[in-house]
């Protein structure tokens, strides 16, 4: 089976911070995690002052006492390296350490995260506390998971230091090889720009007007890179150190400074932060975008949900907390996307802090609140679905999503500057998700081969090894939908020569003669089949070659000409939409859906009922129904099974009360009728 950790079932826990604490509240601490069904809690993660008071000074005790505590109650530990909030006696040594904004401010001690990627002093100290930590505890029987440092890009991404931009220098040096291959790959003859030598580069300071925007391309790509070579050396101790125990580090959902797919081949298991806005209707639909990412960083394997909060956040500028029912619904969420836990942040609520208004599983009110009702209900009912851990789903669709597209996608001085990828891709998102789709992210590099749909909301960057491959797809017999402002420039960020879509332009069979953006607040009509629909930010005059016309704009200049279009290619078509179709793309998608062939995993879903399916490995099924809206739905079952929530067999249909929710066990042989 394939199991995140040793520890059996599904993960359930949280963020545990005890040196906020006196030792004697430990003791109440483990009875209540023990009360509440707790197998998992993440120590140690903000306790590097605490850990080593001093450069050569280290105080283990409380952490052995701590990690045996635990042990004695059948509670296993995701054990931190503590490295991303440094202590004041290292930033005073070192105040070099400390990063620096692009304005030159350096940022001060006094929040957490206050480290520069590139610090040597940093980094050092870092892997040394993560080598003294993995020597002393590599054999604690608590030990089940590392976590490496905390959300690594949260607060601080990127840094502009004199030593971030001798890496820089370094990490260019590598990528181009000469300085005549930077400065063509940089396009420095336009501005003047050119370079003499690597050590004339700074890194993409403020200037006075638009800084060279390969320069920029390559800083995030840096910047992502400089982060990853951080985690990766305490990767390599803790591997050579406690080989055989999983080591991850918590992800933030869809984040653009990070190339998670680069980053989840250096994991042993994906864990993800989540913290839907219960104060919006439509968070759900944004979570389970983002589960489907954490499931398919590591090709559909389950994955850690390591935070989410119970009920309230304490970061937004007004925090709603989580309705009854919600905290429960959205966990289960997390499960119906391939989760294999539920952890979050935190498990006792602080007094002191900048979080101390935040939820946490044990709230300020102790046992007699709502929250450690709550608490203790969803630890019983993850117990009754332990068996549903190591079961998989796969997407009916997938689709595509590079970092380095979305990086240059949003580089300035672009025809218009509202054309965001995550803003581009959730329209896309919510209408497969609507049609009760599941979909599975893949990486430019992808065979997208098993799958009869491939969607590409944008594709901005594109080389054309990957047209090609997209090319071979449609060719075979796969469906491709590609939205606006693709195939426009390379790797180098420049311009594809020939007209737009470049390495596109046979495959979709149409030429992009003049981008056309549309006004903030304004819309175009598209007509599709008698009905208009709106375009938004975006539109394009183009001109067929071999596609044929599924849609016409139908206002504005480009009034007549089309605007979506479909090319059939040897098997397979591939279609373009050539403007952004916002929350109306439903019906288009809803087309190529048919094409495809690719139909709901439960047809006849209510609105607001969510239903995805899990597979294990002996066959057997388990269907998880949602319902987010408020009414109470009766969800039509063709295959009988067993609601693991409950025990009760379910036949015919399922009644759903508002947020309420249903995990049936379907037997192996049903499940081609389910
Ligand atoms: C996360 C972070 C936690 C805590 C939490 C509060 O981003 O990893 O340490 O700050 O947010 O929501």
């Amino acid at each position: 089976m394939d199991r995140l950790t040793r520890v059996p079932g599904l993960l359930y826990g949280g963020d545990w911070n005890p040196e906020q604490w006196p030792e004697q509240v430990w003791a109440e601490d483990v009875k209540l995690m023990a009360e509440a069904g707790v197998n998992l809690v993440t120590v140690g993660i903000f306790s590097w002052a605490r850990l080593q008071p001093g450069p050569d000074s280290w105080d283990f005790g409380w952490l052995d006492r701590l990690l045996d505590l635990v042990h004695r109650h059948g509670i296993a530990v995701d054990l931190a390296t503590a490295t991303a909030s440094p202590p004041a006696w290292l930033v005073r040594a070192h105040p070099g350490s400390l990063p620096v904004t692009a304005d030159g401010v350096r940022l001060e001690f006094g929040s957490r995260q206050h480290y520069c990627p590139s610090s040597p002093a940093y980094r050092e100290a870092a892997v040394r506390l993560t080598r003294t930590l993995a020597e002393r505890y590599r054999h604690h029987p608590a030990l089940a998971l590392w976590h490496i440092h905390n959300e690594y890009a949260d607060h601080v991404e990127e840094c502009f230091c004199p030593a971030s931009a001798a890496d820089f220098r370094r990490w260019l040096r590598e990528r181009h090889g000469t300085i005549e291959e930077l400065n063509r790959s940089w396009g420095t003859a336009f501005w003047s720009q050119h370079y003499d030598s690597f050590a004339q580069i700074e890194p993409p300071r403020t200037a006075p007007g638009p800084v060279n925007p390969t320069q920029l391309l390559d800083w995030r790509r840096f910047c992502s890179d400089a982060l990853l070579a951080l985690h990766r050396a305490e990767k390599a101790v803790l591997d050579e150190v406690s080989p055989g125990v999983p080591v991850t580090t918590n992800f933030m959902s869809m984040l653009k400074a990070l190339d998670y797919w680069e980053w989840s081949r250096h994991e042993d298991l994906v864990s993800d932060d989540a913290y839907p806005d219960p104060a919006d209707p439509r968070a759900h639909v944004n979570a389970a975008m983002n589960y489907d990412l954490m499931r398919s960083l590591k090709g559909g394997r389950p994955w850690l949900l390591m935070e989410q909060a119970p009920s309230a956040v304490s970061w937004r500028p007004v925090n709603l907390p989580k309705r009854p029912g919600l905290y429960r619904l959205w966990s289960l969420q997390a499960l119906a996307r391939g989760a294999d836990g539920v952890l979050h942040f935190q498990w006792r609520a602080s007094v002191a802090g900048a979080e101390k208004f935040h939820s946490a599983m044990l709230p300020h009110r102790g046992t007699a609140s709502r929250g450690w009702q709550e608490t203790v209900g969803l630890g019983a009912e993850l117990r009754r679905l332990g068996e549903v851990a190591g079961s998989r789903l796969r997407g009916q669709a997938a689709v595509l999503l590079d970092w380095d597209s979305w990086w240059a996608l949003e580089l300035d001085d672009h025809p218009s500057a509202r054309m965001r990828w995550p803003e581009l891709l959730r329209p896309w998102y919510a209408a497969l998700y609507e049609r009760g789709i599941t979909v599975d992210f893949l990486p430019p590099t992808a065979e997208p081969d098993g799958y009869p749909l491939l969607l590409a909301p944008n594709l901005y960057l594109l080389d054309t090894a990957t047209a090609d491959r997209l090319t071979a797809y449609v060719r075979d017999g796969g469906r491709l939908v590609c939205g606006p402002f693709s195939g426009i420039t390379d790797r180098h960020d420049h311009i594809h020569p020939g007209g737009h879509p470049g390495p596109l332009r046979e495959l979709l069979g149409i030429v992009v003669d003049e981008h056309w953006p549309i006004p903030d607040g304004a819309t175009t009509a598209v007509r599709l089949n008698g009905t208009d629909l709106r375009a938004e930010r975006w539109s394009e005059w183009i001109e067929t070659e071999r596609a044929e016309t599924v849609a016409r704009y139908h206002s504005g200049t480009l009034a007549g000409r089309p605007a979506v279009t479909r090319n059939r290619l040897g098997a397979g078509s591939a279609w373009y939409l050539s403007c952004h179709l916002g929350a109306d793309v439903g019906p288009v998608l809803g087309l190529a859906l048919a094409e495809a062939g690719v139909g709901p995993e439960l047809p006849g879903l209510p609105d607001g009922v969510e239903a995805t399916r899990r597979h294990a490995a002996d066959g057997t099924g388990y269907l998880f129904l949602l319902n987010h809206g408020p009414d109470e739905h009766r969800v039509p079952l063709r295959t009988p099974g067993t609601d693991l929530l409950t025990g009760a067999e379910a036949a015919g249909a399922v009644t759903l009360a508002p947020l309420g929710a249903a995990v049936l066990r379907l037997p192996a042989a049903a499940q081609e009728r389910a």
